[in-house]
C-alpha cells in the first residue's frame, strides 16, 4: 500500500518562527521552516546531490578564482568569494556594486545547469538569476549584518545554499539596529528570502569548522542567487 504523507505544522511563534514538517510513516522527510520570514527548506539537497554541486563549482573557481575583497573603510573581508553569471558582487574601498568582470579581468563563468534548476524548484520563476556568488567561509570567517540592496527590484527573491560546515544564520527585519534571531543552517538547506523578508538585515555568526565532511579542506561554501538588473 502507497504511504501517504501528511503536513504537520510543528511549531507557530508569530512573526518570529514557524515549521511545517511533511511527515510520511511517521518518519519527518522534509521541514520548511520561517524565521522572520526567511523560509529554509531544511535538507533541500541530499548528499548526493550536494557532491554534485561541489564537482559543478569546481570549473567555476578554475576560471574564477575566490578573493578577498577589501570594504569601504578599510580591511578586506573575511569572507573568500567570486561568483557566476552575468554579473559578480563586488567590494572595494570604493564600495558595494555588481561587476561583468572577475578582478582578474576576464567575464564570470556561467550559472551551472543543476543550480539554475535549484532556482527553478524553489522560485517558480521563468526568469533565471544574473548571478550566483559563492561565498568560502574557513574557519574564523563570519558576515556582519547587512541588508542584499545592491539589486534593481526587489520583488524578485534571493536564494541562499549552503554546502558544508554548519553555520549560526542571524535574521533580522528591515530596520538597522532591530531584534534579530539566529538558527543553525546545515549543509544541504536552502533559503528563500523574498517579499516582506526581501530586505531583512541578516548575516554569520561563525560557522562550526570541521562539522561537515563535503568540502576536502573543511568550511562553508553559500551560494546566493539574485537578480540583477
Ligand atoms: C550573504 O548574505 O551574503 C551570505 C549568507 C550566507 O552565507 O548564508
Ligand atoms: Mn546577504
Amino acid at each position: 500500500m502507497p504511504l501517504q504523507a501528511s503536513v504537520r505544522i510543528a511549531k507557530c511563534d508569530s512573526q518570529r518562527f514557524f515549521a511545517r514538517d511533511v511527515v510520511k510513516n511517521g518518519i519527518i522527510i522534509m521541514s520548511v521552516l520561517r524565521l522572520r520570514g526567511f523560509q529554509i527548506h531544511k535538507s533541500h539537497l541530499d548528499s548526493a546531490a550536494q557532491r554534485a554541486l561541489v564537482e559543478a563549482l569546481r570549473p567555476v573557481l578554475r576560471a574564477a578564482p575566490l578573493f578577498s575583497p577589501s570594504v569601504p573603510g578599510g580591511g578586506k573581508m573575511s569572507v573568500r568569494m567570486t561568483s557566476a553569471g552575468k554579473f559578480g558582487w563586488f567590494a572595494d574601498e570604493t564600495g558595494y556594486r555588481y561587476a561583468e568582470n572577475h578582478p582578474k579581468g576576464t567575464g564570470w563563468p556561467a550559472i551551472p545547469a543543476p543550480i539554475l534548476a535549484i532556482w527553478r524548484d524553489l522560485t517558480g520563476l521563468e526568469r533565471q538569476p544574473d548571478s550566483c556568488l559563492l561565498n568560502y567561509y574557513g574557519q574564523d570567517a563570519k558576515m556582519g549584518l547587512h541588508q542584499d540592496k545592491d539589486e534593481a527590484d526587489f520583488s524578485f527573491p534571493v536564494v541562499s545554499i549552503s554546502l558544508g560546515d554548519d553555520c549560526m544564520f542571524r535574521m533580522g527585519d528591515a530596520r538597522r539596529g532591530g531584534k534579530t534571531d539566529a538558527i543553525w543552517l546545515n549543509s544541504g538547506d536552502v533559503g528563500v528570502m523574498g517579499g516582506e523578508a526581501r530586505l531583512n538585515y541578516h548575516g554569520l555568526d561563525r560557522i562550526r569548522f570541521g562539522s561537515s565532511r563535503l568540502l576536502p579542506k573543511g568550511g562553508r561554501i553559500n551560494l546566493t542567487l539574485r537578480v540583477v538588473t
